[in-house]
């Protein structure tokens, strides 16, 4: 019996996901969750037929060089800016991502950000949990946030993560102005009540700003000192896209000097790091990019990534077609024998 191909997963899964695995691979599961050195990622990697890894570990040409028995690199995320999709086709490595399967669940958060950050929630929470409030001749007007209903919401990257955000305005009311490369169709654009704008009417406009894009170069800073100087003094930024779309130390600024009012954030720059300034701010809600960690999202997540492991090599029952390949040019290079 020929051995089975073997899957190296750096970061510890659910373990129903593993054992999906097992029917069809050796699995070598990492049961620690840090950052692995990119020598540890190349000794992973080496081992393997296939591998499943997180946002944290980059994938680049450094890391592939010399590996001949690579086949399948599953990305646990939607977002993939740790993978150089170039070096792994070029080395003839299958990668995937994890879309759609996350998409309510960031939009969730998404206005669990913008909730928090216009009514203070991280803030007060702090105060009452200090012990303030008995004695504390709490005022009638005192935290005082924004209301969210009837206001204008902006959001910069209108793909499907941004259209369950906009699609969920409607209850609250609020105006949806987008900025995005390629306009929606028109049926999209009426479902999600949305309205195409410049990113200068946009920035201008948005009482509620949410950037939902992918991070690339282009995108670095997309929002930095001249974004945030032409946005309402009295708005609200989120970011559940990436750190580097904003420039964290120019947003700390803005918000430590009353030039924005607030800010809710999943991602950060150099994230685990976060800008200390950032951290010193009652008017920053900040959470530790778990836009998508909901129960059920994580295990489809972990469920899709294996999907994908499991269909490249020919298993399960959508053998040779893994559902959400970033790079499919190279299963073609497969079936005519080139890598
Ligand atoms: C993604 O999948 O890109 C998200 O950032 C994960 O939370």
């Amino acid at each position: 019996m020929n051995a089975k191909p073997k899957v190296w997963v750096a970061r510890p899964v659910f373990p129903e996901v593993l054992d999906r695995l097992r029917q069809y691979f050796e699995v070598e599961a990492q049961a620690e969750e840090r950052p692995r050195s990119p020598a540890e990622l190349k000794a992973g990697l080496a081992g393997a037929d296939a591998a499943i890894v997180g946002l944290a570990d980059r994938i680049d040409a450094a890391v592939l060089d010399g590996n001949t028995r690579l086949k399948v690199v599953a990305n646990l995320g939607v977002g993939h800016n740790n993978l150089d999709l170039d070096a792994l086709t070029r080395a003839g490595v299958l990668a995937s991502n994890t879309p759609d399967v996350l998409t309510e669940s960031v939009a969730d958060f998404a206005w669990a950000l913008m909730l928090a950050a216009a009514r203070r929630v991280g803030a007060a929470e702090r105060w009452l949990r200090a012990g303030h409030w008995p004695g504390s001749n709490m005022r009638f007007d005192d935290w005082l946030g924004l209301d969210l209903h009837g206001r204008t919401l902006g959001i910069l990257g209108m793909g499907r993560i941004g259209q369950g955000i906009a699609r969920r305005a409607s209850g609250f009311s609020m105006r949806v102005l987008y900025h995005n490369r390629t306009r929606l169709p028109e049926a999209v654009e009426q479902e999600c009540r949305a309205t195409l704008v410049g990113k200068p009417e946009l920035l201008a406009q948005a009482d509620f700003l949410v950037l939902v894009l992918p991070f690339t170069q282009a995108n670095r800073h997309a929002i930095g000192a001249p974004e945030l100087a032409a946005m309402k003094r009295s708005a609200v930024l989120v970011n559940v896209a990436r750190g580097g779309i904003v420039d964290d130390a120019a947003l700390a600024a803005a918000l430590r000097e009353g030039r924005l009012a607030a800010a809710g954030l999943d991602v950060f720059e150099g994230e685990p790091q976060v800008h200390p300034d950032l951290l010193a701010l009652d008017n920053a809600v900040l959470s530790p990019h778990i836009a998508s960690a909901s129960e059920d999202t994580r295990r489809a997540m972990a469920n899709l990534a294996a999907d994908n492991v499991i269909a490249a090599f020919g298993f399960g029952d959508v053998a040779g077609q893994p559902p959400t390949p970033l790079n499919p040019v190279v299963m073609s290079h497969w079936a005519a024998g080139k890598a």
